[in-house]
């Protein structure tokens, strides 16, 4: 072959490698023009669409629904609660994968993509582990070793089916904390202080070196006034920076996306921006936990459409901001909702005046805000959108 002839078949091999890198992935199924579920609509982007699952909901014979839906519109599925700690050893030593393992299976033979959730938490941890530290039988090493083992076995016994972990979540506090300034919060912090991060990164790396480790937490979806004194999202930022200028092995954050429409919330361009600034440092990202709830008044509970038509609009919204600006940054590898139907979410239980979170209803009938979801991703595409980066995990 003449030089030019060489020339020109590289160019169209390097063309052929470039366009096959931007498919989309498949998630293990193709992307199928006639298919307008959400999980194949982001499949367009290589971007995961996800739920948190109720595994009580999806094994319940009386919820057929529930089941299905999981299946046909979500590429990646969250543990809501059966990989916390409390339920993987609720006794001392013994544990109880059974539940964790079912919704990893469940992803398996659904070709869906597992986000683990969550090795280090300050909430739903075992009564056996909080009463010693309490009454003084665990102490400082042992409880640092006992964190140790927790990280190591779970990882293990996972190993190589978790696409995402979350390995630390919600280690900081809010400006409504006392102090108001921001600090490392909660019971690691506080009996650990806040060195156990970086140990958790590395107990989790040892024990898996291809899953992507997140640290996870909720109101950093914009950044505020830039001062880590008060803006959560600069805190978060400073302190994942200096993890990574130490060598700690952090791959992604991910920003939960628990909103309300009683707040102002943020426009797509300001989630947008922050995404783009931790993509600065070398990180993923995703948005981990998205609902958007709504003040239950005597009106919507009696339901008068002029006070929940506002409501739902004003819930699509958001769901579309944090939505588009996850396509319009090509390190947000996933949007996961917090659960996908009013009538298994977490909201009435922690806001009992609050609801109508999800993006169904509580008869599964799909609302505003799934079909809006569906049009971000239906008309989203070059040149401001593009198909995700796939990361390497950090040694
Ligand atoms: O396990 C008991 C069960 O034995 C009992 O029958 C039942 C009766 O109420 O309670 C069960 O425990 C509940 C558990 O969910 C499992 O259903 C707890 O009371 C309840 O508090 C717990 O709530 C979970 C919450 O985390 C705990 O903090 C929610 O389902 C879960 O959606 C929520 O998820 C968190 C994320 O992990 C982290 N980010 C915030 C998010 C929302 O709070």
């Amino acid at each position: 072959m003449n030089p030019r002839r060489w020339i020109v078949a590289a160019a169209v091999a390097i063309a052929t490698v470039a366009t096959l890198n931007t498919l989309p992935a498949t998630a293990g199924r193709p992307y199928d023009p006639t298919d307008q579920s959400l999980r194949n609509l982001g499949l367009r982007h290589n971007l995961y669409i996800g739920t948190a699952v109720d595994m009580a909901a999806l094994n319940d014979p009386a919820e057929p629904t529930y089941r299905k839906i999981v299946e046909s519109e979500f590429s990646t599925v969250t543990a809501e609660n059966v990989m916390k700690w409390e339920s993987l050893e609720p006794t001392r030593g013994v544990y109880n994968w059974g539940p964790a393992d079912e919704l990893v299976d469940f992803a398996r033979r659904h070709d869906q993509r597992v986000r683990g959730h969550v090795l280090v938490w300050q909430n739903q941890l075992p009564k056996w582990l909080t009463d010693g530290v309490a009454d003084g039988s665990i102490g400082k090493a042992e409880l640092r070793d006992l964190l140790r083992r927790h990280i190591t076995d779970v990882v293990t016994h996972f190993k190589g089916k978790i696409w995402q972990w979350d390995v630390v979540n919600e280690a900081v506090s809010d400006p409504w904390d006392t102090p108001s300034t921001l600090h490392y919060k909660g019971f690691w912090a506080e009996h650990l202080g806040p060195g156990y991060l970086a140990d958790a990164f590395r107990w989790a790396r040892a024990a898996d070196p291809k899953a992507l480790l997140f640290y996870n937490d909720y109101n950093i979806e914009a950044f505020g006034s830039g001062n880590p004194a008060d803006d959560k999202t600069q805190f978060v930022y400073d302190m994942v920076k200096d993890l990574l200028a130490r060598g700690v092995p952090v791959d992604g954050v991910g920003s939960q996306g628990h909103l309300g429409t009683q707040y102002g919330n943020f426009d797509t361009l300001q989630v947008a921006a922050a995404l783009r600034k931790f993509a600065g440092l070398g990180l993923s990202t995703a948005l981990t936990e998205v609902d958007v709830r709504s003040e239950m008044t005597d009106g919507v509970r009696a339901g008068n459409p002029n006070e929940i038509n506002p409501r739902l609009q004003a819930s699509a919204a958001n769901f579309s901001i944090l939505l588009q600006a996850c396509l319009a940054e090509r390190h947000c590898l996933s949007y996961t909702v917090w659960g996908f139907t009013d009538k298994h979410s977490w909201v009435p239980g922690t806001f009992p005046t609050e609801g109508l979170a999800s993006i169904y209803d509580e008869n599964y009938q799909p609302k505003r805000a799934y079909n809006v979801m569906r049009a971000d991703l239906i008309y989203a595409g070059p040149p401001y959108v593009l198909p995700r980066v796939a990361p390497r995990p950090r040694r």
